[in-house]
């Protein structure tokens, strides 16, 4: 089939590659002339595992192009659309500039019978809207809402390979053409039994705030688990085993720690309580705003932490801080809790050194007022204080025993509760971590 992808930030650069991995023809529109370009060449913008392989074999195989004129998008069979939809400036909600205007362009080359694929989060009742953009200029095209559920450093498995299939199909004739358009998209994910769920455009949309307002809840849950065996001196990792062991409830997503950020989980959690607003239904979604301050609380409770083991002064101290990324296996820094706390350390007065595998670079440019080291032990030479605030896997492996020849004191906090306690205790640290016990 022919495909074109509009918007190739992350999600659209993934889906662009995928879809040209399954055998169609991709062209992948980006307005940014600088990302066309590095794409084009096979440069990957972010860091992602897996996907620079794929998007050079995509782009080798000759099915798969970038370019900055909509124009080449015309005669695509469906054109999806992964634009980014940002938290507005000044409001919590969503921003759908860059959706309206990618619309708009493509409503330019769109042809009847042509089908655009929403990929990009936005608030309940958006594909309505655009539906009826697409249907007064161009009568016989039409609109589904098909969500994406990538997580970064997973995004090339998770799109080649989805839990489920999610089509928010239009009303009326329409809707069995763009199914079957969509299947014949998926037919080799389809073939494999991955359940599709059909739906209608709202029920599409809400799928996925709704999915990752059950994410974001689910970590402040165990999160606010964490501030209580703080107070009184349980252990919120054995706490989160015993609980995920009733299926019902399920180990994954309970790992207490400093909490959510990134690009997604933040800021669909509040566009989604806006829309609520709108929509008079606000009441429904009060919690959500709880489950945003629990995220926020434990970026405070770190800091607080980090200068009662500092002998209550962090002024002169100085901080290693592991991790700068959101989460490991990612460079994106947006709404990261680790730079977050990091920044929090520094206006305290310690001298803080930042490591972190693939972030660094990003950091630099946003965050330059930090200080930045190429190791874990650099950024830990002479250190009163390590603080693990991302857990990459390298950090997760660090020898407790040699790391403890580079610092001053041997005093770790782990903000990710993924350390092994034990050795580390071994080697001579002092180890704390949220939501358990000093020893
Ligand atoms: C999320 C959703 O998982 C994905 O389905 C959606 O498409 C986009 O948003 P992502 O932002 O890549 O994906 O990251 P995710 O793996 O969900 O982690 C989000 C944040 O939660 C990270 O900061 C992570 O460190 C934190 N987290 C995750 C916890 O604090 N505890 C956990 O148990 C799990």
């Amino acid at each position: 089939m022919r495909l074109s992808v509009i918007g190739c930030g992350y999600l659209g650069a993934v889906h662009a590659a995928s879809m040209a991995e399954l055998g169609h023809d991709v062209i992948g529109v980006e307005v940014d002339e600088a990302k066309a370009a590095r794409l084009a060449k096979g440069e990957v913008p972010f860091y992602e595992p897996g996907f620079e392989e794929l998007l050079k074999r995509s782009l080798g195989s000759g099915r798969l192009a970038f370019t900055t004129d909509f124009e080449q998008a015309a005669g695509a069979q469906v054109h999806f659309l992964c634009v980014g939809t940002p938290q507005k400036r000044s409001e919590y909600g969503a921003d759908l500039r860059f959706v309206e205007s990618a619309v708009e362009s493509l409503i330019g080359v769109l042809s009847p019978g042509e089908l655009v694929a929403g990929k990009s989060t936005v608030p309940v009742g958006t594909a309505a809207l655009l539906a009826d953009m697409i249907e007064d200029k161009v009568p016989d095209a039409m609109l589904a809402w098909n969500p994406e559920f990538l997580r970064e450093g997973l995004a090339v498995k998770d799109t080649l390979e989805p839990d489920r299939l999610v089509y928010g199909l239009p009303d009326g004739e329409a809707g069995p053409v763009a199914r079957a358009l969509l299947d014949e998209v998926y037919s080799s994910i389809v073939s494999r039994g991955t359940p599709q769920v059909v739906t209608d455009y709202q029920t599409a949309e809400m799928v996925k705030t709704a999915a990752n307002s059950f994410l974001a809840t689910k970590i402040s849950f165990i999160n606010a688990m964490a501030e209580l065996c703080e107070a009184t001196g349980a252990d919120v990792k054995q706490l989160a085993d015993a609980i995920g062991y009733d299926d019902r409830i399920g180990r994954k997503f309970l790992n207490a720690g400093l909490g959510f950020g990134g690009g997604c989980l933040p800021k669909d959690i509040r566009a989604f309580m806006a829309r609520a607003g709108e929509l008079g239904a606000d009441q429904a979604l009060t919690f959500l705003r709880e489950v945003d301050n629990i995220n926020m609380r434990r970026r405070i409770r770190m800091v607080e932490l980090a200068r009662q083991v500092c002998d209550d002064s962090l002024l002169g101290k100085r901080v290693a801080v592991l991790g700068a990324a959101f989460k490991p296996n990612s460079d994106d820094i947006r709404d990261s809790p680790a730079l977050n706390v990091a920044a929090q350390l520094q206006l305290q007065g310690a001298v803080v050194r930042v490591a972190d595998p693939a972030a660094v670079e990003n950091c630099r440019k946003t965050w330059p007022q930090l200080d930045y080291a190429d190791s874990p032990e650099e950024a830990a030479e002479r250190a009163d204080l390590v603080l693990l605030l991302t857990e990459w896997q390298q950090y997760r492996d660090l020898d407790p025993v040699a790391f403890g020849k580079v610092v001053k004191r041997k005093s770790v906090l782990d903000g990710r509760n993924a350390l092994n306690r034990e050795s580390w205790e071994a080697a001579g640290w002092s180890y704390r971590a949220l939501g358990r016990r000093a020893t």
